[in-house]
């Protein structure tokens, strides 16, 4: 170990982290929409809803990390070029919200980017009216929303009961309106992750909201993970008034490999150098396998063992430190701190794509209560999360560092005449 803090990724020629695994934004970012790899005709197909008139209200949902988010932000990002507004930033849904707070965020979202835009497709008035709803020391001068003060982003305990769902939702029908109006088109909203609602909550607010989402001139994005799927599913009042839903499928091998490429390419410090790859050509597929196409999973493993391994000089991973590190790495983070009974249920876990607490009982023989409380612990350890849920069967998955363990070194080479051809 060095002391000495230095960007170990100039060793490769390149400025930062190109595994990094934050989402592409709409606007900004040093990994940009055109590093974007894939999804062509779900990308044609969503812009045509949204450049159809009318609004409309589109649910994508997927496995965690698959790149929702960064499939959003790209058609907004498109959407922003061809004249529709649409808030920079994803609104980040929040587990204490309600239906006040979904509106009002809303808002703030909306406020938040016209506060940026030199030309606002907004009148004075209803901009002051907006600034007096969000920002601190300044009272609302236009009558109708009472509600100054709140302070940047809207804080939940500044939450007064005079607020008014109604108030809101005609607040918002006056500035998309006025919006609509400067632009000609329409304008995008889009709610992200939409898991972190409980359940009964994601009921509550579709329930209520109906309205609020079916203003015209809007096109709401849902977005959500698996076990989000399954809530909407049960929703008919919700279900039955989506425009259409996208459900997106891991990226090909070679659709990674060309994500990572032009990232490299984006990121390196100058044509006159060259660029380093960290790892050998088949660390890739090996990771692609092992994660199941996952891009998330496999750009956080390619992070992890880089910095792991990295200190003075470059180092190209081939298979066999790549399995090395990966499983040190996880020894010391996950693993060193859980007792026989959880690794074991790990163990048989990470062997399965996702497995019930039933099937996973009757494997072990574990009783279901026993079992329960060791995923349980195992959750709150980041070693397993909830990946869906059909009915009464909760289907379980380990997390993507746990799939380290599954990693081989290569076997011991043997002379020529003893191998299988391949
Ligand atoms: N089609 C793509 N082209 C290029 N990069 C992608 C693509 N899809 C995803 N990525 C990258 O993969 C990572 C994960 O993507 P993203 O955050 O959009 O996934 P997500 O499904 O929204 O995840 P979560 O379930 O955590 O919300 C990000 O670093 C993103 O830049
Ligand atoms: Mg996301």
């Amino acid at each position: 170990m060095t002391n000495i803090i230095s960007n170990i990724w100039e060793l490769y020629g390149i400025k930062e982290n190109p595994f990094s695994t934050l989402p592409i934004l709409v606007i900004g970012g040093t990994i940009t929409v055109e590093s974007f790899v894939g999804r062509s005709d779900d990308i044609l197909k969503m812009r045509r809803i949204i450049g159809s008139k009318g609004g409309s209200r589109i649910f994508v949902y997927g496995d965690v990390g698959v790149g929702k988010t960064s499939f959003v932000n790209v058609v907004r990002h498109s959407a922003l070029e061809n004249g529709l507004f649409t808030p920079f930033k994803e609104i980040a849904v929040q587990e204490d919200w309600d239906t006040n707070d979904l509106i009002l965020n809303t808002l703030s979202a909306i406020f938040g980017t016209l506060k940026l835009l030199k030309e606002k497709p907004i009148s004075n008035a209803t901009f002051e009216k907006l600034e007096s709803l969000f920002e601190i020391g300044k009272i609302s001068r236009s009558g109708g929303i009472s509600i100054a003060g709140f302070g940047g982003e809207y804080a939940k305990e500044q939450k007064t009961d005079t607020l008014l769902t109604t108030n809101l939702h005609t607040f918002f029908q006056e500035i998309i309106t006025e919006i609509n109006d400067k632009t000609k088109k329409e304008t995008v909203i889009h709610y992200n992750n939409l898991e972190v609602l409980p359940e009964k909550k994601i009921r509550y607010i579709f329930e209520n909201l109906r309205d609020f989402f079916q203003t015209t001139g809007v096109h709401f994005i849902f977005v959500g993970n698996l076990m989000v799927f399954s809530t909407v599913q049960s929703i008919p009042r919700f279900a039955s008034n989506l425009s259409d839903i996208f459900h997106l499928e891991t990226l090909g091998l070679e659709e990674v490999e060309e994500v990572i490429r032009k990232r490299f390419n984006t990121l390196r410090i100058s044509s006159d150098y060259n660029i380093i790859f960290p790892y050998a050509d088949d660390c890739l597929s090996i990771l692609y396998d092992l994660m199941e196409g996952n891009i998330r999973n496999i750009l956080n493993s390619l992070s992890t063992a880089v910095l792991e391994i990295t200190t003075e000089r470059p180092i190209i991973l081939d298979r066999n430190k790549l399995a090395r590190t990966l499983k040190s790495v996880l020894e010391k983070k996950f693993l060193h701190n859980l007792t026989d009974r959880p690794k074991e249920v790990l163990k048989e876990m990470v062997k399965h794509k996702e497995i019930t607490n039933k099937a996973l009982s009757d494997k072990l023989k574990i009783p279901r209560s026993n079992l329960s409380s060791y995923i349980k612990d195992l959750e709150s350890k980041g070693c397993v999360y909830l990946r869906r849920k059909n009915g009464k069967d909760k289907f379980w998955s380990t997390s993507s560092n746990i799939k380290w363990s599954l990693l081989e070194e290569a076997p011991q080479q043997t002379l020529s005449i003893f191998r299988n051809p391949t």
